[in-house]
C-alpha cells in the first residue's frame, strides 16, 4: 500500500492487520512511485488533510502509474480515478473490501461472511495480523483462550486462509472421545484388532489428509494418544490399531486448550515433548473483557444474523443495554454475548433490546460490593484506553482526562507491567 498522505498509528495497525505492507510518501516533491515486479500494490491518496495544490501534486506523481488501484479517504464525493471512497474510521471491513478490489479474493477469514471473526479492537487486530502470518506456513498452532473467545472459529479462519482451504477441517473434541476409543477413533483400526472392531476404520487423522486437524481441549488426551500423536507430528506417518504397516499422512495439526499445558506439563499430565511440538506458533484469543467497543460491534453482529433468519422487532439496543454491554464481565465471553442476544432478540417486544431484556440489569452488581465493581471497571479503562492507544501513557492520559503520573500510579495499583503488555 502506498499510501499518500499521514496514516495514523490506529490505520498503521489495521494494514498491518490486515497482511499489508505500508510505504508512506507524505512529501510529493522529490518523491516517486517505483513498483517492482509481481507486487501487488494499491494507492491511498489521503485528502483530509491536503490543500488543493498538494493534491495536484500528489495526483501528478500518481498519473503515469493510471493502472494502480487508487483508492481515496477523507472527501465525502467520489474522487476522479477513485475506485472505493473509503471512510474514517478506516477498519477491517474497508480494508476488506479494498483487498477484494486489488486481488479478487484474499478472504482475510472463513470464505462464508459468518465465519468472519468479527472485531477491530488492538487485541483483535493483533489476533488478525498473527491469523495472516500463520496461515500460509504448516507448523503446529496453539490456540489459547477462555472459553467461548473463538478458538474454534480462529481455527477455521486458519484452515481457511491456507493453501489447504478447500480440502476437510475436521474437529475433535478430545475431551469427548471414550478413553477407550481415542487411538481408534484418531488413528483407525483394522478388522478383528479388538472384541467390537467388526471391519476396518479409517481413522480422522486419515480423513483429514491434506487438510487441517483440530484438537479442541488437548489437555484431556490420554497418555498413550499423546504418544501417538507426537509420533505423527514427528514422522508424518501412522499406524492404524491392529495393523504394523504406517501409512503416511499430511495433515496440519491446529489444537486448544483453555487450561493451562504448562502446568498439566509440570504435573506430569501432558507429554512436555508433545507440548513443544503443538506449541511452535501461539494464538491468544483475548477475553471479551479487554476487547474495547468490539462487545457492541459483536452484539450488532448477532443481532443483524439473527433477523436475517428470524422474524423479530428488534432492531438495535437502547443506551441502558450498551452500558452494561460494556459493563458486564462476560465469563462466558462471546459465546455468552451470542446467547444473550439470541434469547433478548426472541424474547423483546420492543425495537430496541434494553439492559433488562439482555439480563443484564444487575449482573454486574451481583455478587460483588460495589467497590470491587469500581475497582474493576477502573482496571479495565486503564488496560483498554492502553491497548487502544498502543500502550502510549500520554495519549492513555488524555483520553481518560487525566495526567500521565495518574496513569502510572493507576498501572501500579492494578498491577499492570507496562513492559510485559506493550511486547
Ligand atoms: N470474533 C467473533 N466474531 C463472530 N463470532 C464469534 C467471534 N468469536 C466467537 N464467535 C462465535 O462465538 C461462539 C463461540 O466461539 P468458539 O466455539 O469458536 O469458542 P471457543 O473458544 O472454541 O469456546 P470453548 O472454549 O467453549 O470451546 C461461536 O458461535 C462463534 O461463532
Ligand atoms: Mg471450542
Amino acid at each position: 500500500m502506498i499510501w499518500l498522505g499521514h496514516p495514523s498509528s490506529q490505520e498503521r495497525d489495521v494494514l498491518a492487520a490486515a497482511g499489508w505492507d505500508l510505504r508512506v510518501i507524505d512529501d510529493p516533491h522529490g518523491a516517486r512511485i517505483g513498483l517492482r515486479g509481481s507486487d501487488r500494490v494499491a494507492a491511498l491518496l489521503d485528502l483530509r488533510h491536503a490543500d488543493a495544490a498538494w493534491a495536484e501534486a500528489m495526483r501528478a506523481l500518481l498519473a503515469p502509474h493510471s493502472d494502480l488501484p487508487l483508492v481515496t479517504l477523507g472527501h465525502e464525493e467520489l474522487q476522479a480515478g477513485s475506485l472505493l471512497q473509503l471512510s474514517e474510521p478506516l477498519d477491517l471491513v474497508q480494508i476488506q473490501k479494498l483487498a477484494q478490489i486489488v486481488d479478487g479474493e484474499r478472504p482475510l477469514c472463513g470464505s462464508k461472511g459468518t465465519d468472519c471473526l468479527v472485531g477491530s479492537s488492538t487485541a483483535m487486530l493483533a489476533v488478525h495480523a498473527s491469523l495472516q502470518k500463520f496461515a500460509p506456513v504448516d507448523l503446529s498452532v496453539l490456540v489459547t483462550g477462555e472459553t467461548g473467545t473463538g478458538k474454534e472459529l480462529a481455527a477455521r479462519a486458519l484452515h481457511e486462509m491456507s493453501a489447504r482451504r478447500g480440502r476437510s477441517f475436521i474437529a475433535i473434541n478430545c475431551g469427548a472421545l471414550p478413553a477407550n476409543l481415542v487411538q481408534s477413533e484418531l488413528f483407525g483400526h483394522e478388522k478383528g484388532s479388538f472384541t467390537g472392531a467388526a471391519s476396518r476404520r479409517i481413522g480422522l487423522f486419515e480423513a483429514a489428509d491434506g487438510g487441517t486437524i483440530f484438537l479442541d481441549e488437548i489437555g484431556d488426551l490420554p497418555l498413550d494418544a499423546q504418544t501417538n500423536l507426537l509420533r505423527v507430528l514427528q514422522e508424518g506417518t501412522l499406524e492404524r490399531v491392529g495393523s504394523h504397516h504406517s501409512i503416511r499422512i499430511d495433515v496440519r495439526v491446529v489444537a486448544a486448550t483453555h487450561i493451562d499445558l504448562e502446568d498439566a506439563v509440570a504435573h506430569g499430565r501432558f507429554r512436555q515433548d508433545l507440548f513443544y511440538r503443538l506449541d511452535v506458533l501461539r494464538l491468544h484469543m483475548p477475553p471479551l473483557r479487554e476487547r474495547g467497543n468490539d462487545v457492541e460491534l459483536l452484539a450488532k453482529h448477532f443481532l443483524a444474523e439473527f433477523r436475517e433468519q428470524h422474524r423479530v422487532r428488534a432492531r438495535g439496543f437502547d443506551a441502558s443495554a450498551r452500558r452494561q454491554l460494556h459493563s458486564h464481565r462476560w465469563p462466558g465471553n462471546v459465546r455468552e454475548l451470542l446467547n444473550r442476544v439470541r434469547r433478548a432478540a426472541v424474547v423483546s417486544e420492543n425495537e430496541l433490546l434494553d439492559a433488562s431484556a439482555l439480563q443484564l440489569q444487575d449482573a454486574t452488581s451481583a455478587g460483588d460490593g460495589l467497590d470491587e465493581v469500581r475497582v474493576h471497571a477502573e482496571r479495565e479503562a486503564i488496560l483498554t484506553t492502553l491497548r487502544d492507544s498502543g500502550f502510549n501513557i500520554s495519549e492513555c492520559a488524555r483520553r481518560l482526562r487525566v495526567s500521565r503520573v495518574t496513569v502510572y500510579r493507576l498501572c501500579k495499583k492494578h498491577q499492570l507491567e507496562l513492559e510485559a503488555l506493550r511486547t
